[in-house]
């Protein structure tokens, strides 16, 4: 530790010399000493020792340790002379400078949580026309009960499913005798002429034919609060609980299965910049699978109906499943898809692009006013495919879990991890030029792969310059502030 204090001090040292001695006034620039000091400069800063820092718990983090070490980085406790932070949230990063590499965006939570990613997919699906009819095959439709209008028009979808369960008209809807709760809550709150209250199509290819309905407290993750229901009094009643905000969510009744096993895909999704946009899809993937059978007789048994790998867990304990450790890589994946199509390659011929769809569309809903130059997210998609194979979004998390719980992920995760840090910290100097993101667009298939690994360039957008930047307001000072009020 001293040895490292003392060769900082000795470069410190070097660069004040240099510095003192080359003012502008005296320097020609045609000088052979000076370029020669220069570039022993420019080298010396090349190889000056970064440091990382790490301000996580709920995390595994050997696999980011490991891939910074083996760049040269060490890690440091004291924030200040890091080079490079990665923790759960923005105010934890608290950056004092756009220049600081760091593992989120300052409103990461507008894609991350439940409620944040809700809103904006439904702000998306209004303000573009063009993306409406997609954002219904992607995205089950979704309410935030937090917001009375959304609660109100998410009562009416639900009696609107109910109603055709029941064969009543939509007229009826409102006095509905099965509804009391519905009436009381609608004659409350009087808004029948709000443009707001908007009720989303219905979705044939996930509503089925027994209206359920999934709610998930906004804030939580690992599949903490989230619970099923048919029962509308029963639903909002639930959601009263505790201090948390749900949404609702329709549940996809009809989901493509394996051993008539429920599972989705948990694909890694990486943002190099929000604007302009730009994003990379890691080309593996994997399966997480539920440990019983699929059925929409016992709604809740969350060993049926939610894959989590936390929840899951508790099963695997000591029960044996249909699949070991209850994830597939995704080349297992793809020769199933192959056995049952007679050969045909349905993932490279559509899913694939399909899912890429998926990920830019929702990505597009994430406002860009927070673009940040150090900035990158990493993001955990679950992907749910209905049955005829149409992938479905459920949530966005933007801290994935690194924890190496599988023989699965250890390999999926260090490849993400490695090959992330060749996306965010090599080609700085490409990078660096004025948004110049096209330069991905000329390289070829091999360099794509040289340079990025398995993390593949999916978009590249244009940069808006009509988008105010983001400014990093100091936490301190906020704080401070704070106390002075
Ligand atoms: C509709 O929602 C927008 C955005 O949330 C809000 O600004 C506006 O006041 C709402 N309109 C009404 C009539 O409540
Ligand atoms: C819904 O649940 C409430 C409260 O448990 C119950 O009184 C009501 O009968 C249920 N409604 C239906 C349609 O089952
Ligand atoms: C974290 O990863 C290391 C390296 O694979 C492993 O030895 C350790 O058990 C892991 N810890 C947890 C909590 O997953
Ligand atoms: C940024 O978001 C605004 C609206 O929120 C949108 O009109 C604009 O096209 C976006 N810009 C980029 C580069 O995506």
């Amino acid at each position: 530790m001293k040895l490292l204090l003392v060769l900082i001090l000795l470069i410190s040292f070097v660069v004040i010399f240099i510095n003192c001695s080359q003012t502008p006034e005296t320097t020609d620039i045609n000088d052979e000493s000076y370029q020669e000091k220069y570039n022993k400069l420019k080298e010396a800063l090349k190889n000056r020792k970064k440091h990382y820092k790490i301000d996580q718990v709920l995390s595994n983090h050997t696999l980011i340790r490991d891939a910074l070490n083996a760049r040269g980085y060490s890690e440091v406790k004291k924030s200040r002379s890091s080079n490079l932070k990665w923790s759960w949230s923005w105010d934890m990063l608290n950056p004092s400078s756009p220049n600081l590499i760091v593992n989120h965006f300052p409103n990461h939570n507008e894609i991350g949580s439940k409620k944040g990613l809700t809103t904006n997919l439904n702000n998306l699906y209004h303000r573009d026309q063009s993306l409406n009819s997609h954002i219904s095959t992607i995205f089950p439709r979704s309410y935030d009960l937090s917001n009375l209008q959304q609660k109100e028009s998410f009562i009416r979808d639900f009696n609107r499913g109910n109603s055709k369960l029941i064969g009543i008209s939509n007229q009826d809807l409102l006095i509905s005798e099965n509804n009391n709760y519905m009436i009381n809550e609608i004659q409350e709150e009087e808004k029948d002429n709000d443009p707001n209250l908007t009720v989303y199509p219905q979705q044939k290819h996930i509503d089925g034919n027994k209206n359920i309905w999934i709610v998930k407290p906004s804030s939580q993750a690992r599949g903490v609060g989230i619970q099923i229901f048919t029962n509308l009094t029963q639903l909002l009643e639930y959601t009263k609980q505790g201090n948390d905000e749900y949404i609702a969510q329709k549940y996809v009744e009809l989901p493509y299965t394996i051993k008539n096993t429920k599972f989705d895909i948990r694909q890694f999704v990486l943002v190099k910049s929000l604007n302009p946009l730009v994003i990379f899809k890691l080309k593996e993937c994997y399966l997480r699978f539920c440990s019983v059978e699929y059925s929409t007789d016992n709604l809740n048994d969350r060993f049926v109906h939610l894959s989590n790998f936390q929840v899951q867990k508790e099963f695997l304990k000591d029960n044996k499943t249909p699949f070991p450790e209850n994830q597939w890589s995704l080349d297992l994946f793809k020769n199933h898809l192959m056995e049952e199509n007679n050969g045909k390659d349905i993932w490279r011929e559509s899913l694939d692009e399909k899912i890429k769809k998926l990920i830019i569309t929702t990505i597009k809903s994430w406002p860009n006013n927070s673009q940040n130059k150090g900035s990158f997210e990493l993001l955990g998609f679950d992907i749910l495919l209905s049955k005829d194979l149409e992938p479905l979004l459920l949530e966005v998390n933007t801290n994935p879990g690194l924890h190496l719980l599988t023989e699965n992920v250890k390999i999926h995760h260090k490849i993400a991890i490695e090959d992330l840090f060749k996306v965010v910290l090599d080609n700085a100097d490409k990078w660096e030029k004025d948004n110049n993101q096209y330069w991905i667009n000329d390289l070829s298939k091999e360099e794509k792969i040289e340079h990025f690994g398995q993390w593949e360039p999916i978009y590249i957008g244009d940069y808006d310059p009509s988008v105010k930047p983001f400014e990093i307001v100091k936490m301190q000072s906020i704080k401070k502030v704070n106390k002075e009020n």
